[in-house]
């Protein structure tokens, strides 16, 4: 099954190819289709990742695949959440401010909160419609448990990973190999769910 993919994000491209490729699906990115994201409007992270599969699959008129992500920290009532990647942003604005003004914001906001109460998760769902008005669309979610550290650790990674330590081993998500981080993360573990689903449907 051909599947357009809602992201300009040639690293998840390939991961979304590596492990669902086995299952029949072959990847396009919506960017080779010229079409624009969407305006990510939804309140949970399964609103948002349909509406980008909708609006991909509409434009395109191909089945479309669409994932949205975010670290929610206890500390600060589930914050980021669905805004992770704007958090840094100016109030109303919806430009993206860039990895490392996030990092400093987050370190800000949680400065002289102990280690204990620094407990923290990202999450991920991942959406495959088969067309824009399919009605029952496949949902995967993930979520990976772990803690904000005081300050960055590791080179790897993107996004909030130099902060965001792994609970089970101890090391920053930006210290793990992308092999371990697929294996553990939020995103691997949606990717599975969808898989497991797609080859129930198959059955
Ligand atoms: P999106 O799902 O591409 O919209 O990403 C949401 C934001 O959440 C990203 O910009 C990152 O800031 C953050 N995020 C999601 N997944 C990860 C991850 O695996 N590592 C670090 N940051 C992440």
């Amino acid at each position: 099954m051909r599947v357009v993919l809602a992201t300009g994000n040639l690293g998840k491209l390939r991961e979304f190819a590596e492990l669902l490729g086995p299952a029949g699906l072959e990847f396009e990115p919506l960017s080779a289709f010229g079409v624009e994201s969407p305006e990510e409007t939804g309140l949970t992270f399964a609103d948002n990742a349909l509406l980008k599969a909708r609006h991909a699959a509409a434009r395109t008129g191909l089945a479309a695949m669409a994932d949205d992500s975010g670290l929610e920290v206890d500390a600060l009532g589930g914050a980021p959440g669905v805004r992770s990647a704007r958090y840094a942003a100016a109030p109303g604005s919806d430009a993206s401010p860039g990895d490392a003004a996030n990092v400093d914001k987050l370190l800000r906001e949680l400065q002289g909160v102990a280690p204990a109460r620094r407990t923290a998760r990202f999450r991920c769902a991942i959406v495959l419609l088969r067309s824009a008005d399919d009605p029952a669309p496949l949902l995967g979610e993930g979520c990976w448990e772990g803690r904000i550290l005081e300050a960055p650790r590791g080179r790897g990674g993107f996004g909030y990973d130099p902060v965001f330590e792994d609970a089970a081993s101890g090391r920053s998500a930006a210290e793990l190999a992308s092999a371990e981080k697929h294996a553990r993360s939020h995103r691997g573990a949606a990717l599975r769910a969808v898989l497991a689903q797609l080859r129930a449907a198959v059955r």
